[in-house]
């Protein structure tokens, strides 16, 4: 009966207080409510909105549904780096070596590629023998040892959004800023933070490609994790366009296998960098920026993170020499180059297209209980704004077979356009967010 009071009182415009977001999510946890009474709630609430008060109730909900990671006895500096998702967004994997190699602990918790994005624990999963189902008292472990863990949501944590954030994919009640916040939040908040940084995608291949939206769930987040004390520092970055070269599972963990070893791409290098930094400075790992700046570019330089990222992936179950020798990936049978029909500049590379090509070649997920190929993607040479000659390579497919190089060909027609002339991309990194306010650090 609580759900159906709820439902009507959603559906009518009225409120939910904190009691009743906490019994529902309960409730639908402990799996008395069903599956129905839930999407109809969750549209409701998509559709008449939620004050700020509900979505902090909600995140508390949704939070206390399960465990918590306690690592105050740790006693350093925790904190994570969270990506609203896009193509190509490896940075992840680049940063939790990286920054843990400097000390500050990083419980990294994950998530699989759904829709036209990737999943960091997919892509670590390319490694021979990785593991990303630790349980929480291994993952806590290893944060003693190695400063470290890239883990996926356990059964332990959030479990309420679990299965809502699972629903909401399946019933068009995702995009969403109160639901999303709140969904993305109580899992950030259930790791035992002392700050978190948020890169906020934006541009036609982030799910809220709008700049006012994505400065909204910022700003949002960042108040839920002032309510728990927990400083969080937005990035707004772009998302018009993947980043770095690769897209593709196997792939994007070479490339990142790369930036470690300071041959990672420029534009990757510059995001991975300045997320860095601010996880850095919240730790207090780094007075300023620029400082931050230097220790990531000494711990590259002196291998120091590519040997923390091999520590990891050993103590996770993997084959930590697939950091020297990246062949150890798994390898695509068929891999051809795809060139420009025609002379001119490149006008677009366009994520959502590049997504689903790497799903069409059996890369990505339509849905959870997908199996992927992990071999298969796109390594694209080309970025907005160059100039390329008819015949000039742009991009090189790896596929599984024939078909595959035809379905990757199909995509990069769709996802590349050369043309007279191109707008500019936008800018990699555009805005910082904090509780003091939106900063613009470059031009819109
Ligand atoms: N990621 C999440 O974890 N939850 C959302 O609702 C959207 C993105």
């Amino acid at each position: 009966m609580l759900a159906l009071r709820l439902i009507e009182r959603k559906r009518d415009g009225g409120r939910i207080d904190a009691g009743e977001w906490r019994a529902l999510a309960n409730a639908y946890a402990a799996g008395h409510v069903p599956d129905y009474q839930m999407a109809a709630f969750l549209m409701a609430c998509f559709l008449r909105g939620m004050d700020r008060g509900e979505t902090a109730a909600l995140t508390e909900a949704m939070l206390r549904s399960g465990d918590t990671l306690d690592l105050a006895y740790l006693d350093k500096p925790r904190i994570d780096k969270h990506s609203t998702g896009g193509v190509g967004d490896k940075v992840s994997i680049v940063l939790a070596p990286l920054i843990a190699s400097l000390g500050v602990a990083v419980p990294m918790m994950s998530g699989r590629g759904l829709g036209h994005t990737g999943g960091t624990l997919d892509k670590l999963e390319s490694i021979p023998g990785f593991r990303t189902d630790l349980s929480l008292a291994e993952a806590k472990q290893q944060l003693e040892t190695l400063d470290c863990a890239l883990i996926g949501q356990t059964a332990e944590i959030a479990p309420a959004d679990r299965k809502m954030y699972a629903l909401r994919d399946a019933t068009g009640t995702i995009e969403a800023i109160p639901l999303i916040a709140a969904s993305i939040m109580s899992k950030k908040l259930a790791e035992g933070l002392t700050g978190l940084v948020l890169d906020v995608k934006r541009g036609s291949g982030a799910f809220l490609p709008e700049l006012d939206r994505g400065l909204e769930l910022a700003r949002t987040m960042i108040e839920l994790g002032a309510d728990h004390g927990t400083p969080v520092v937005a990035l707004l970055t772009a998302m018009d366009r993947p980043l770095g070269r690769a897209c593709g599972n196997a792939l994007e963990v070479e490339e990142s296998i790369l930036a470690l070893r300071g041959e990672g791409p420029p534009d990757l290098m510059s995001v991975t960098y300045a997320l860095g930094a601010e996880m850095l400075v919240l730790a207090g790992a780094a007075s300023d920026h620029d400082a931050a700046r230097r220790r990531m570019e000494q711990a590259i330089g002196t291998g120091r993170a590519a040997e923390h990222f091999q520590k990891i992936i050993e103590a996770q179950g993997g084959n930590p020499a697939v950091v020297d020798d990246p062949a150890l990936l798994p390898q695509a049978a068929e891999v051809e180059l795809y060139a420009s029909a025609r002379r001119g500049f490149v006008a677009r590379v366009e994520p959502r297209a590049v997504g689903r090509g790497i799903t069409a070649l059996g890369g990505g997920r339509t849905t959870m209980e997908d199996s992927l190929d992990l071999s298969v993607g796109f390594m694209i040479s080309v970025r907005p704004g160059d100039w390329v000659e008819q015949g000039e390579p742009m991009a090189t497919i790896f596929a599984r077979d024939r078909a595959g190089v035809e379905s990757g060909k199909a995509a990069l027609r769709t996802a590349i356009t050369v043309a007279d002339e191109a707008d500019p991309p936008l800018p990699l990194v555009s805005h910082r967010v904090t509780a003091a306010g939106a900063e613009l650090l470059v031009g819109t």
